[in-house]
């Protein structure tokens, strides 16, 4: 297996940054675009492993993709574009690709089957098989335990209601793609706001949805029209630049054209509480807001994070630990437990992580109790092919006293192509 030393920081991080296109938003404009009518441009396109992974799918179901550069073109033919595919579909280590194709294949005249890597395969699928069970999809977890090889029988839908037990855009998601097939009316209701990607996205294909805060609804059948779509840098890429540059003394960094939907940026809401001297910069954007953000170090004391919050920085709750680490008191992070059920158990992995930085950690059943240290030592880190486990891990050597070997490195490609590439200019290596 290969492994790669990240070493501490010589000097601070510096310079102007960009990183790639928002995997998230990447993945809906491949999803949406392959079942809209006409053609749909994706630009800016820098996906990694997962959105690779959707876009192979979106091929399997017979649509054509033209990739030149980072301009992906979309030949869609509407949801009855859509072929049965030859084969299995791979979703690798995504989620997202997932459950979105979930809701996207369960209204499709046709069986599919959906298949991941180990990792997919643990992780939970009942909550989509279930709500898209109530709108009249025959999905069938093979194991039988709610898990993944998903089989999918295409069925004629009908809307419903839901109300989801935990936020999650990747089930509000999956229902509403199946609610543009269904007739009647659909609608989620969430506990907490998770990301708002696809009613955006939606709007932009010309579909009508209505909704307030915890709520969103469309009436269907919709058709959707292909359209444009410029993709914005990954707020959760740029995270972990961000918190580099927060701890690491002497660092200060620009990071341009980064997505600053507000269901996201929990983590600044976050580290301001921590101390830190964030600046946001409103860049012009389309329906998501872009900008930029200059991070400068300075001190972090301890913080609490939860509810609502924990949900606007689910996916950043690995580097949060390490800012937590680096900050002085403790600090709490709760209402987390859905973290365990991730690409990893990212509470577990974050505890046992931490411990071997020489960090004083107490893991509950929802989250972590993290005693802020004044110095971090060095590790050797299994991320458990957890592409967020290993990039924290990287800031975590460069942000400490000694290095961390991060085993599996490579896993970070999953979602930011060129980490380690980017983290090591800023860092002047
Ligand atoms: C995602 C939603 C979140 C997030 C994941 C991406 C999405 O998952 O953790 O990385 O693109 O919709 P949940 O919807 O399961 O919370």
């Amino acid at each position: 297996m290969t492994s790669r030393t990240i070493a501490p920081a010589g000097r601070g991080l510096r310079g102007r940054l960009v990183v790639p296109s928002d995997k998230s938003i990447a993945h809906r404009a491949l999803l949406v675009g392959a079942v809209a009518e006409g053609t749909t441009v994706v630009r800016g396109f820098q996906g990694g492993r997962d959105n690779r992974a959707t876009m192979a799918a979106c091929r399997a179901l017979g649509v054509a993709i033209d990739e030149r550069g980072e301009t992906l073109t979309i030949a869609g033919a509407g949801f009855d574009g859509l072929r049965a595919p030859a084969g299995d579909i791979d979703c690798e280590n995504s989620g997202t690709t997932m459950r979105l194709l979930a809701g996207l294949l369960a209204g499709r005249p046709f069986t599919s089957r959906l298949v991941g890597d180990a990792s997919l395969l643990r992780r939970p699928m009942r909550r989509v098989i279930e709500p898209l069970g109530r709108m009249g999809a025959a999905i069938t977890s093979e194991p039988g335990d709610g898990r993944a090889p998903l089989r999918i029988e295409g069925r004629a839908l009908v809307g419903v209601q839901h109300t989801l037990a935990v936020a999650s855009a990747q089930v509000k998601s999956a229902i509403l793609l199946a609610g543009l097939q269904a007739s009647g009316s659909t609608r989620v209701d969430e506990p907490a706001r998770s990301r708002d990607h696809t009613e955006r996205m939606l709007r932009d294909f010309g579909a009508r949805l209505c909704g307030g805060e915890l709520w969103v609804a469309l009436d269907g059948p919709q058709r959707l029209r292909g359209t444009t779509i410029d993709l914005p840098g990954d707020f959760s890429s740029a995270a972990f630049l961000v918190v580099a540059a927060a701890v690491i003394p002497g660092s200060e960094i620009r990071l341009t054209g980064v997505g600053l939907n507000p269901t996201r940026t929990g983590l600044l809401d976050a580290l301001a509480a921590m101390g830190a001297a964030i600046e946001v910069v409103p860049e012009a954007g389309a329906s998501e807001p872009v900008g930029t953000l200059v991070v400068r170090h300075g001190p972090l004391h301890a913080t609490h994070i939860a509810g609502e919050l924990l949900v606007r920085c689910i996916d950043e709750f690995p580097i949060l630990c390490i800012a937590a680490a680096r900050a002085e008191g403790t600090t709490e992070i709760r209402d987390a437990a859905e973290l365990r059920v991730k690409e990893s158990d990212r509470v577990a992995v974050m505890a046992e992580l931490l411990r071997a930085l020489g960090v004083a950690v107490a893991e509950l059943p929802d989250g972590l109790v993290i005693h802020g240290a004044s110095r971090l030592g060095g590790a050797r880190v299994d991320p458990r092919g957890d592409h967020r486990i290993a990039m924290a891990a990287a800031v975590a050597g460069l942000a400490g006293a000694a290095p961390v070997v991060i085993d599996d490195p490579d896993c970070a490609e999953v979602s930011f192509p060129g980490f380690y590439a980017i983290l090591a200019r800023a860092a002047g290596a």
